[in-house]
């Protein structure tokens, strides 16, 4: 019954953009990924206050910028004035912490897929998910090109509610033992999943069911070669020049 089965045209995606090589969450990081060859990101969104929506992983803005505090607490008008790139090297001084709508047009404009992350606390779902598919009702172009991931099944069924054609794609550290009624209950694309916890049967049954199969985050290669052989579809992976010899 899936038929939303266009979507994965890759088998790398940069995460965070591409963390190794570019402070992550930036646009920097995210052309830095298409500089090496990646033809899909995926980033983190994190509601803020106001309603602002921006591209970030951490709750506090401490570690990837030159600001403090909460991060759902910080105004746009603040973090838009936060240094996101001077933590990672001097060489990125200066770059900031892009908005949703920053980096779908960056996205688009350098023809990248996006696996969008939502990030949030539980009580945030109501507040973050329809506003993320509004921006990406009115700002993304091709469906075929996006993926909507999330830690949080709630998340993805109000995703799912406001729009059943999304791929949606629940993420795991350890897999459930009833991800089946999950993936089912949101029609879901995708099953993504830490590499490193998953094992040879769950990644059978995931494909024996129908589903994409993604693994986060490994950055070196070796250490999913069984993944592949278990057919595992992508890697999500902080330096996309590691895995060049897939495309090659
Ligand atoms: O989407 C995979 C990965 O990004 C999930 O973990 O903490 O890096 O957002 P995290
Ligand atoms: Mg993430």
């Amino acid at each position: 019954y899936i038929v939303k089965d266009k979507v994965l045209n890759t088998k790398v995606m940069g995460h965070r953009g591409a963390a190794l090589l570019a402070p992550e969450n930036t646009l920097a990081s995210i052309r830095a990924a298409a500089e090496v060859g990646a033809t899909w990101v995926e980033i983190d969104v994190y509601l803020i206050a106001e309603g602002g929506l921006v591209i970030f992983h951490d709750d506090t803005l401490d570690r990837c910028t030159n600001g403090t505090g909460l991060t759902r607490d910080a105004r746009p008008m603040e973090v838009a004035e936060l240094d996101a790139g001077a933590w990672f090297s001097e060489k990125f001084a200066g770059e900031k912490v892009p908005t949703l709508l920053d980096a779908l047009e960056c996205i688009q404009s350098l023809g990248l897929g996006l696996n969008l992350e939502i990030k949030h606390d539980s009580a945030d779902v109501e507040n973050i998910v329809p506003s993320v598919m509004a921006m990406l009702r009115d700002h993304w172009e091709d469906n075929n090109k996006l993926m909507i991931s999330s830690f949080n099944l709630a998340a993805l069924e109000l995703c799912y509610e406001i729009d059943t054609q999304r791929h949606l794609a629940p993420l795991y550290e350890y897999i459930p033992d009833d991800w089946q009624e999950q993936l089912a209950s949101i029609k879901a694309y995708s099953l993504n999943c830490d590499y490193s916890r998953l094992t040879e049967t769950q990644a059978r049954a995931v494909k024996a069911a129908g589903y994409k199969l993604l693994c986060y985050t490994a950055n070196d290669p070796k250490k999913v070669e069984a993944h592949w052989e278990w057919g595992m579809d992508a890697v999500i992976t902080d330096d996309p020049t590691n895995f060049a010899f897939l495309s090659a």
